[in-house]
């Protein structure tokens, strides 16, 4: 019989490697650290059957039709999907799997690093020690944030929002949320979004990148905020107009804001955002975690096997393909 074709564009954790070694010993691995150019992906994925890519590569009309008729399943080693055009793999009856759930903790997890370390102003202090500024205990120096009995405003109340919510019960914040289709949990009010950001001190946003949500922190969204609140981003870039709030920040608008994703990723060094002591910067690491990261190379794994057996996806993100 012969092998199917199977095209893997980065290089990820081995626990999910060793599970498609152990049923297709063969395929194409990228030996790159960075993602291929779009040359290159177009030229590769001619011809495959399955393909394994990571959020870093587009996948694209342009990019099926490159690979052929053939091509029976994308897995997407991500949660979100953005980077992908669902509707045209749903019109070409590809399955796209994604990797939903292995990686919620470590993403609440950043985002309350994020928030502590922006409101308690963890990397200002340790430049000021690195530029030798530290000559005494200072009453005033660096104060930050309260965290009992703040108000946490949670955009966006799926896993993730949820589980930040669960974190901030422990320290005592109220927590409101804004999410039409979402049941409360963990103590957490469901408000509209307008009361959510008069209301709240820190403002963490959980919402996947789509049309709807593409720079839905633009200036209205940040006027309405308070003059001490902190936004924490650890969902897509392309959420917030990042042109506006760095006026926000520069002109002291809202305190400070702190994100794991920025739009475009790598954040050029040029980036006027670089420029501000008030706005913390990560490159991406939400799910950065072992445990995360090995799961979520297992769960791809299991996505990309299943469709090239042309059985139903574990996690499927367009299941109206089965119909
Ligand atoms: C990370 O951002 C993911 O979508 O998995």
């Amino acid at each position: 019989m012969t092998q199917p074709k199977i095209l893997i564009t980065r290089l990820i954790p081995s626990r999910g490697l060793d599970l498609i070694r152990e049923h297709f010993p063969i395929f194409d691995i990228s030996s790159h650290d960075l993602p291929p150019t779009r040359e290159q992906l177009l030229e590769k994925v001619r011809g495959v059957d399955g393909l394994l890519c990571l959020l870093t590569e587009k996948m694209d009309a342009e990019l099926m039709d490159a690979a052929g008729p053939q091509l029976r399943v994308i897995s997407s080693m991500s949660v979100g999907v953005d980077h992908v055009d669902v509707a045209a793999a749903t019109a070409r009856g590809i399955p796209i799997g994604n990797t939903p759930g292995v990686l919620t903790d470590a993403t609440a997890d950043m985002a309350f690093a994020l928030l502590f370390a922006s409101a308690r102003r963890v990397v200002e202090g340790e430049k000021y020690i690195r530029a030798g500024l530290w000559k005494t205990w200072h009453p005033q120096l660096l104060l930050g944030a309260d965290f009992v009995g703040a108000t946490l405003g949670i955009v966006g109340f799926g896993r993730i929002g949820q589980a930040v919510a669960k974190r901030a019960q422990g320290f005592d914040m109220r927590v409101i949320f804004h999410d039409p289709n979402a049941e409360p949990v963990y103590g957490a009010n469901p408000v509209d979004l307008d009361t959510l950001l008069h209301e709240s001190d820190f403002v963490s946003l959980h919402v996947p990148l789509t049309k709807d949500t593409k720079h839905l922190v633009n200036a209205g969204f940040l006027a309405k905020m308070k003059p001490n609140a902190i936004l924490v981003n650890t969902a897509r870039g392309g959420v917030v107009d990042q042109a506006v709030l760095y006026d926000a920040l520069r002109s002291k608008r809202i305190f400070a804001a702190a994100l794991d994703v920025t739009d475009p990723e790598p954040l050029p060094m040029d980036s006027p955002l670089l420029e501000l002591e008030n706005c913390l910067i990560v490159p991406h690491l939400g799910s950065a975690s072992h445990r995360s990261r090995d799961m979520m190379s297992l769960l791809a794994a299991q996505n990309l096997i299943a469709g090239l057996q042309r059985a139903r996806l574990p996690n499927c993100v367009n299941p109206e393909v089965y119909k």
